[in-house]
């Protein structure tokens, strides 16, 4: 079913005491409905224990694609499971950017997080070169392509997050009509798959100030927000603007 989503990827930020004011006031609002934060794996406890007998979900910002062994740094998805986490991003712009995760790594992340029985948030999006040589929907669809080839059934599972690179932490917010015009050619694209129903959030400078006109849109489902995320009073704001 599609489902409005407000998630907040915190990114690396965050400290002990930041993280437990901003859960604090998340939680006891009641217009936080529908919502995921994904915290930097060292809160994920402190994060689990505030957000407990709460609406709000946890998620991951990353994760494995192997389940367990001798790789240095990684984080696994059992250990994840282990702190309440259903929701883990995958494929976003700075992981493909500045860490080299290519469409095949981020396929194989999205396969293994649906064959741990949680949610992927798939993340695609074309740079600000990509779109002015006309070449944004040919980029959205192979990234959402590499991923739907991969996990062919589990496709309906997935949640989608259009990001472009070029909105994201810029202050430059694509246009209702821009972004709807990239959802429906990813709608299109998980309708013909047989995922009609997959919710697909907007991501790129989502504020309470330009949430309602962006989740207006026939085929945005919510947002996936970044520095807005780490002020409680704009993430409520784009909750109150999700309902
Ligand atoms: P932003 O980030 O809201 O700060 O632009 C969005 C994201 O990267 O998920």
């Amino acid at each position: 079913m599609r489902t409005k989503w407000v998630m907040g990827n915190w990114k690396m930020n965050g400290s002990l005491s930041q993280n437990a004011q901003l859960l604090t006031q998340l939680t006891q609002n009641a217009a936080v409905q529908n919502a995921v934060v994904f915290v930097p794996a060292p809160y994920l406890q402190q994060a689990q224990t505030l957000l407990q007998g709460s609406d709000v979900l946890l998620g991951a910002q990353n994760v494995s694609q192997f389940a367990n062994g001798a790789y240095t740094g990684e984080v696994s998805l059992s250990m994840l499971k282990e702190f309440g986490v259903s929701m883990i991003l995958v494929g976003h712009s700075e992981r493909r950017q500045l860490f080299g995760e290519s469409n095949q790594v981020i396929a194989q992340k999205t396969l293994a997080v649906l064959q741990a029985g949680l949610t992927p948030v798939v993340c695609v999006g074309e740079t600000l070169a990509e779109r002015e040589v006309g070449q944004a929907k040919e980029v959205v669809l192979s990234q959402l392509i590499a991923v739907a080839d991969t996990v062919a059934d589990g496709l309906g599972q997935c949640v989608v997050a259009y990001e472009p690179v070029w909105a994201i932490g810029t202050g430059k917010t694509a246009s209702p009509e821009q972004a709807q015009e990239v959802h429906a050619w990813l709608r299109d694209c998980l309708t013909e798959r047989g995922a009609p129903s997959v919710s697909v959030l907007y991501g790129g400078s989502v504020k309470a100030s330009n949430a309602k006109e962006l989740f207006e849109q026939p085929d945005i489902d919510g947002g996936l927000v970044g520095g807005a995320s780490l002020i409680a009073e704009e993430f409520i704001g784009i909750c109150q603007s999700a309902v």
